[in-house]
């Protein structure tokens, strides 16, 4: 199958259903473009699980707050469009905000206690742009399966409880942090980094992998671990937003890292752009 643009929420709904009256699975991987080796992880997921893979590419206006990036994140959707044919994508979606959020759009839908911590207490809006977002494409296509990467940890976590929550009937998949060779998670927010700012970049992997050695090691103390790695993005000069280490079904912070599934998670700035990264620290 070759790739097809599909640009109207009618011709989507008479799409799925053409595909449920064949018998044939759909697996949609959100984005919001910029595709790189990490949204390429994704579709192979999606690929190994459907007989028919769609990717959407949209940059979500209502998850950036106000001074945030929304106008500078980097767009390339020739350069997508080509990458999708190459990844043997089958059906590409890149909406208008008009199309997403026409007017007199109010409805908005608000994970409530997974939006709060970490990343949502320095951008209050975020995840409700996010959970948004992601319910109207969900609601759409219907996927058996959604693939998102963990990367964006509690954007995974919160999306498992919206789906469970609302019943919309997803199966969502979790993919691993693909990372460059020197540990750099990818991002497209990697494009806005200069020289400088990609090498200060790294120590979040650095922090994030001491803290693991660490714990494999013994040490059991979070406080501990998150001093650590703070003086250690201090000295690459990477302005810290958060450090936690958190349970990683509820994202509530643990003191002692004792039970399975313990994470570390870290945001923090390079130059202007900011950059987020998560590791497991408890020993499987
Ligand atoms: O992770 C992203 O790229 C976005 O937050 C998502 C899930 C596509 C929603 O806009």
């Amino acid at each position: 199958m070759s790739l097809s643009f599909l640009t109207t929420a009618e011709e989507i709904r008479l799409q799925t259903a053409a595909l449920v009256a064949q018998g044939r699975r759909l697996a949609l991987v959100p984005t919001m473009g910029c595709l790189h080796a990490g949204h390429l992880a994704l579709v192979e997921a999606a690929r190994k699980r459907a007989e028919v893979v769609a990717l959407s590419i949209f940059v979500n206006p209502i998850q950036f707050g106000q001074g945030e990036d929304f106008g500078r994140y980097p767009r390339q959707l020739e350069e997508d469009t080509r990458i999708c044919e190459r990844a043997g994508v089958d059906w590409l979606y890149a909406p208008t905000a008009e199309q997403v959020y026409p007017p007199g759009f109010q409805t908005y839908v608000t994970c409530e206690a997974l939006s709060q911590p970490l990343c949502g207490q320095s951008r209050p809006t975020h995840f409700r742009g996010v959970a948004t977002v992601v319910c109207k494409l969900l609601a759409l296509f219907r996927p058996a399966w959604a693939v998102f990467g963990e990367k964006d940890f509690q954007q995974l976590c919160l999306i498992c409880a919206m789906n469970r929550d609302l019943g919309l009937g997803a199966e969502v998949v979790g993919v691993p942090t693909v990372r460059e060779g020197d540990g750099l998670a990818l991002s497209s927010r990697n494009k806005l980094l200069s020289m400088e700012e990609r090498k200060q970049a790294t120590a979040l992997f650095r922090a994030l992998s001491t803290a693991k050695q660490r714990c494999c090691q013994g040490e059991r103390s979070a406080p501990f671990l998150i001093e650590e790695a703070r003086q250690s993005l201090l000295q690459a000069g990477i302005r810290t937003d958060y450090i936690a280490i958190v349970d990683g079904a509820t994202l509530q912070p643990v003191e002692r890292i004792e039970a399975e599934g313990a994470r570390m998670l870290i945001a923090g700035f390079a130059g202007t752009t900011r950059l987020i990264d998560n590791m497991v620290l408890s020993p499987t």
